[in-house]
């Protein structure tokens, strides 16, 4: 059995064990989530201890990142299973702080990104790109480390954040980790548990659709036409409803019209009351 993973909960803890990684000379990576922990955030784990010296993993439940109605209250929790997956992975520190340290009840500052934050999920999910920017900010000043990870599944998200720490000229480099999906191509998320089985057999029609829509594009079709047909075959698999497929740009994320290579479809789509949501490089 592997050792238990130390934790710590307060900011001065957190800052007084990397300083001493620090006095040592040892890189520090860096790995935010929210918990409900599977194999698209082990994967991040895994690349923070193959490229960095310690690893330090953060487990925040964000209550500012929940729209009013949202899964806030039942959102899955469960530290106990989280801290024991993560200790046979390796990293050296859990980060899991009470509401009240992260947000101190006279706390009044956010970071918002323009723009960025207000397209795709900030259109469909108000103020939710606000909840993650201000705290990625606080947990990266919190730690700074030399590396912090983010999977390619919340694409807007890692755009978003690569985008404010380059504004706020905060000193960490951002990795973006490719998207970890079953067998049937859907994307593993912590929200998949929230499915049904039949969902469940739906659900992967999502990935498909922008598999087929992103070689269509990359073939040569109308981005126009192959959103609309990606559209029809993620409802005709059985989604209730579908919030946008979108073709951006993969870094700005901007619309994109014409095909020049270096784009992205992204999309959200429901299934009952689960909402969905996946990207693919085109
Ligand atoms: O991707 C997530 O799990 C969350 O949005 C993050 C980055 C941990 C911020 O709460």
């Amino acid at each position: 059995m592997s050792d238990p993973l130390p934790v710590v909960r307060r900011v001065a803890d957190l800052r007084a064990v990397i300083a001493g990684w620090r006095k040592d000379g040892l890189s520090v990576g860096l790995v935010p989530t929210m918990g409900a922990l599977h194999d698209g955030h082990f994967s991040l784990v895994r690349a923070s201890t193959e490229q960095n010296d310690r690893t330090c993993v953060t487990l925040f439940v964000n209550p500012k990142q929940f729209g009013e109605g949202e899964d806030f209250g039942t959102y899955p929790r469960d530290e106990k299973t989280d801290a024991a997956a993560l200790s046979a992975l390796g990293p050296d520190l859990l980060y899991a702080p009470a509401g009240d340290e992260m947000y101190p009840v006279q706390m009044a500052t956010s970071v918002s990104v323009p723009g960025l934050g207000d397209w795709l999920e900030g259109e469909f999910r108000p103020g939710f790109f606000t909840g993650v920017a201000t705290v990625v900010t606080k947990l990266l000043l919190q730690a700074l480390p030399d590396r912090a990870y983010f999977g390619e599944k919340d694409y807007q998200q890692l755009c978003l954040v690569r985008r404010l720490t380059t504004d706020l000229n905060i000193p960490v480099e951002i990795i973006g980790c490719p998207i970890i999906r079953e067998a049937s191509g859907l994307a593993l998320s912590s929200r998949n548990a929230y499915l049904t089985d039949a969902q469940g057999a739906i659900a992967p029609g999502l990935s498909l659709a922008l598999r087929q829509a992103a070689a269509e594009i990359a073939g040569g079709s109308d981005i126009a036409a192959a959103i609309e047909a990606a559209t029809g075959t993620i409802l005709e698999a059985g989604f209730a409803n579908v919030d946008y497929v979108a073709v951006r740009d993969a870094a700005s994320l901007q619309p994109a019209t014409l095909h020049d290579g270096n784009q992205r479809i992204l999309a959200a789509a429901w299934l009952g009351d689960v909402r969905l949501i996946d990207n693919r490089e085109i």
